[in-house]
């Protein structure tokens, strides 16, 4: 979603600007635009619709050396992607860079009549309304942002700078994240703290309902009700390295290729296949709460959700007696949902900011329910506020598509069924299997990319030509179905739908025809009978399978056939899924798309 990067120190303001918004490319914008200020508040504003190069070459032109500024790159909701509706938005003597959504701007957009408004969004009726308070004269900045902050109903990260004092810069936070970079003699400001990488490594995180007034040698914490904060210096955890494409050519291809490697990092110090035990320290209760669980509450959105959902198959698999929902954030968030007491809330979010999931886990707080993250984005803020949490460790994800944090989330929430199951005395004998698998799973992934990739490649290239795709599975093959299809769809811009195979007789059945093909998930195992009689089905009506199954002696006259050989049984779906990633990438590279950053799309979602 939007980024915001700013700059106030003794280098060239621009140089950090670019680059920084370069970093967040990968959050998915469509327009982008930066501010800089000279020592007597002479601003050069420049904007531009399109890529950051655009805004690159127009910058040519505008060179300058200023010392400080902000700069954006917007993904848009109010008003279409264009020059006039970029950020920085200038209103008077207020430059304002924002990412959120002022939900009320039109209440408080009628209340500034005295004010001609250029773009159409809700950003520059924020930056009005600041300099409203600015201009009376009785407040600094900081003073003026609060008091307009005081007014706003909605979400926001925000910096702004005023002309008559170019030399800092205030931000504030409710709802979209912002971190403060402590450099020597320099202050970075992001939206996402990779934008700092190679700066500092020092990083405050602010949190929401805090505003900070920051300057080359100074950072300075308010809350909205001007109590001070004493700000937390915190170390960035990721590196250089991990945010760039290492030899591959996309960011998708790189995180698929890199889960054995990330898995094995989510299960570090944590099984135990020596004593077939699970150890996760995170979640922070102690073995007579473990016990007193009786009922699991799993909330993500997309990706997440559907990782969600293919635990707790597993997770009631060995864990009698507890009962497990599943819920898509947006949803869940306004439902009115009783909660037993006796439950725990997994929050499931790879960047840690979704804001549907964000909500719901405030809610569920106030419902006195223990929360859990599943978070992959360390420090972020869900991973702040759940009361514990189970980093995946899988590294920065910049693709839009999620794959590896898929992957881990899967395995992180099994493991804490598994934790749970441990500690209401579940035999360790059936929790073993499971344990031992999991552990073998890096590898069995390893062999399963290195063996599939050219093939999968291949495969892609005879279906690209498709409109319409179906999904399918049963039992977990289910729910890996659904994930198929929505990297699929994401990427590739095919209408691709799973299905339960047991639900095709109930409707989808009526798809099948020459405009379709079908990507079957048929794992061995007590139902792949019944999965292969519904395969009958859809081959019986001339559909076109790609059948991706782990048994030993398959038969089936299907289109084609990625037979992977694999030890694991019980995850069989989980590795299937590294087929249909790659057919998904390898599907849109073949259609020419944008593969990191699909049309309309943004990494991470901030607004509702
Ligand atoms: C799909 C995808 C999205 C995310 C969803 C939740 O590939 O990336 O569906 O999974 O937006 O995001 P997080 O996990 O960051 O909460």
């Amino acid at each position: 979603m939007c980024g915001i990067v700013g700059y106030v120190g003794d280098k060239n303001a621009q140089d950090f600007l670019v680059s920084g918004l370069k970093r967040l490319e990968y959050r998915g914008y469509d327009s982008a635009g930066v501010v800089t200020f000279d020592n007597s508040g002479k601003a050069t504003l420049v904007k531009a619709k399109g890529k950051i190069a655009d805004l690159g070459t127009k910058l040519v032109s505008e060179r300058r050396e200023d010392k400080v500024g902000i700069g954006h790159t917007r993904w848009a909701t109010h008003g279409e992607p264009s020059e006039v509706n970029a950020h920085p938005h200038h209103v008077g003597n207020i430059y304002l860079v924002h990412n959120g959504i002022i939900e009320n701007y039109k209440e408080l957009k009628n209340a500034l009549s005295n004010y001609e408004f250029k773009s159409e969004t809700d950003s520059e009726v924020l930056a009005a309304l600041i300099d409203s308070f600015y201009k009376e004269g009785k407040y600094p900045l900081t003073n003026a942002v609060v008091q307009a902050l005081k007014l706003v109903q909605g979400t926001y990260g925000i910096a702004v700078m005023s002309d008559k004092n170019p030399n800092e810069i205030v931000v504030a936070r409710a709802g979209s994240p912002l971190v403060i970079g402590v450099g020597h003699g320099e202050t970075l400001i992001a939206s996402d703290a990779s934008a700092l990488l190679g700066h500092t490594k020092q990083a405050i995180y602010l949190n929401d309902g805090e505003v900070a007034t920051v300057t080359a040698g100074s950072v300075e914490i308010k809350t909205l009700n001007a109590e001070p904060v004493s700000a937390k210096v915190e170390e960035i955890e990721t590196n250089l390295a991990a945010i760039q494409k290492d030899g591959y050519e996309h960011f998708l291809l790189k995180e698929i290729m890199e889960q054995p490697k990330s898995l094995k990092e989510t299960l570090r110090g944590r099984v135990d296949t020596r004593h077939g035990m699970v150890h996760l320290g995170g979640p922070g209760l102690p073995e007579s709460e473990l016990r007193k669980i009786k009922h699991l509450v799993i909330v993500g959105c997309g990706t997440a959700y559907n990782a969600g959902l293919l635990a707790s198959y597993y997770i009631e698999q060995f864990t009698p007696e507890i009962t497990v929902e599943v819920v898509v954030a947006s949803e869940y968030r306004y439902r009115q949902a009783y909660i037993p007491k006796d439950s725990l809330a997994l929050i499931v979010s790879q960047s840690g900011e979704t804001a549907d999931t964000l909500a719901c886990l405030r809610e569920i707080k106030k419902q006195g329910i223990r929360t859990v993250g599943i978070v992959n984005a360390i420090g972020s803020t869900i991973a702040r506020e759940v009361d514990g949490g189970t980093y995946v460790h899988v590294g920065p994800e910049i693709s839009v598509a999620s794959t590896k944090a898929f992957t881990s989330q899967v395995i992180a929430m099994v493991m804490m069924g598994l934790t749970i199951a441990q500690a209401k005395g579940v035999r360790s004998s059936f929790l073993k299997p499971y344990i031992e698998e999991i552990a073998s799973l890096p590898e069995e992934i390893r062999k399963i990319l290195e063996e599939w990739n050219e093939p999968v490649r291949a495969l892609a290239d005879k279906y690209k030509e498709y409109d319409h795709a179906i999904y399918l599975g049963r039992d977990t093959a289910y729910p890996t179905a659904m994930e198929g299809a929505l990297k699929l769809k994401e990427i590739s811009y095919i209408d691709a739908n799973a299905y339960a195979f047991g639900e095709l007789k109930h409707g989808p059945l009526a798809l099948v025809d020459d405009r379709f093909f079908e990507f079957a998930l048929l794992p061995d195992g007590q139902l792949y009978d019944k999965a292969v009689s519904n395969v009958q089905e859809v081959l019986a009506r001339g559909g076109h399978i790609i059948a991706v199954t782990n048994k030993k002696e398959f038969d089936l006259e299907v289109e084609n056939v990625v037979k992977i050989s694999t030890s694991a049984k019980l995850f069989a779906p989980l590795l299937m899924n590294l087929i249909a990633q790659l057919f998904a990438y390898y599907m849109a590279v073949a259609k020419g798309y944008n593969v990191d950053q699909p049309r309309n799309l943004a990494k991470s979602v901030t607004v509702e």
